[in-house]
């Protein structure tokens, strides 16, 4: 049996296919590689480039690779963007996801890992936030994705589809070997943001707003290792096969950094000068968004290995500092 990795080319999905081939699964790999890169797939991993949209290439991947279940990844993840082109993100999350669905259901597929967000809570009341806080998205990213999470929903109740859904805080750091990490074309996290600026290839960081109600003005963020996230998905995995249960979960640390902590953990990484200027607040930031991940410990049995944010800036590090000679060699094909 096999599990389809939607989105497997991107920096969560593809850091998940490194996990789940190490844990021994059979995986097969659909991307559109508008944002993700091949070459983060390794190469015995069947891999088609294409859209969710295609219907008969989803057939195909189905009919011909015995699918157990489905981690689906792929979508438009900028809230920026989102706000620009709403339209856009309901036809590639939404309507996506409602090809995928289709196609499941057809081939009697019944399970779903599901990668949502901390933006379906919008600005919290308060932290840390939980599962069952409420949910008011303050742009169409979050939006699209808490729209599939209650399609997921009504999915169950018709067609037994078991889903989990996972809302990721702030997912950083990149696979400890440094075999991949996260790469953006444009970038704009924070953490790849301010290695940038560290290794020269931007001139400073511009940090978004300092008179946030803070301690030092600035936001305050869950920051996430990408393999404790990976890790998440095959407990949610194993949770679906061994239970048959749906669920939702938070995915953080429980503990907040401010964007002046990330850039002087990012100094004291790299042992290199970064420049910073004040900058206007973004819209839509809320000052402090931090996870409570008490279910997911629980009832997924997950325990983050990572959870010290020296070791996720170290770990982007490397994988970064890698790109930079192989950029220097000329031998990086984006
Ligand atoms: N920031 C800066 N300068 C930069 C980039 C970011 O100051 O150049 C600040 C932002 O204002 C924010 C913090 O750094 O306060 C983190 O910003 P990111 O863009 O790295 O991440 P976000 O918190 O905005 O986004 C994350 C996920 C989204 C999710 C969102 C929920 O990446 O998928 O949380 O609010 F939607």
């Amino acid at each position: 049996m096999t599990i389809l990795v939607t989105g497997g080319a991107g920096y969560i999905g593809s850091h998940t296919v490194l996990y789940l081939k190490e844990k021994g699964e059979s995986v097969v790999v659909l991307d559109n590689l508008i944002t993700g890169h091949r070459q983060s797939v390794l190469n015995d991993v069947p891999f088609y480039m294409g859209s969710l949209h295609d219907q008969e290439l989803l057939h195909y991947i189905f009919q011909n690779h015995n699918i157990e279940a489905v981690i689906h990844f792929a979508g438009n993840s900028l809230v920026g963007e989102s706000v620009k082109d709403p339209l856009s993100y309901y036809e590639n999350n939404l309507g996506g996801t409602l090809s995928l669905l289709k196609v499941m259901n057809k081939n009697q597929v019944k399970k779903l890992v599901f990668s949502s967000t901390a933006a379906v809570y919008g600005d919290p009341k308060c932290v840390p936030i939980q599962e069952e806080d409420p949910t008011i998205p303050t742009n169409p990213y979050g939006e699209t994705k808490l729209a599939i999470e209650r399609m997921l929903h009504w999915g169950e109740q018709a067609y037994d589809i078991k889903s989990i859904s996972l809302r990721y805080f702030n997912a950083a750091g990149a696979d400890p070997e440094g075999h991949i990490g996260e790469q953006h074309h444009p970038e704009t996290h924070l953490i790849p943001i301010v290695l940038q600026a560290a290794s020269g290839e931007r001139d400073k960081v511009n940090v978004f707003g300092d008179d946030y109600p803070t301690p030092d003005g600035t936001c305050i963020r869950d920051y996430i290792h990408v393999m404790d996230l990976a890790d998440a998905h095959y407990c949610a995995l194993k949770k679906i096969r061994n239970e048959k249960k749906s669920g939702t979960y938070n995915l953080g640390n429980e503990k907040g950094y401010s964007v002046k902590e990330v850039i002087e953990t990012c100094q004291e990484v790299t042992g290199r000068e970064i420049r910073v200027e004040a900058s206007p607040k973004r819209a839509g930031d809320p000052a402090v968004l931090v996870a409570s991940s008490q279910k997911a410990r629980k009832e997924l049995k997950w325990k983050p290995k990572y959870s010290n944010l020296k070791d996720i800036i170290t770990h982007a590090w490397n994988y970064h500092s890698k790109k930079e000679v192989h950029h220097k060699n000329m031998h990086y094909v984006k």
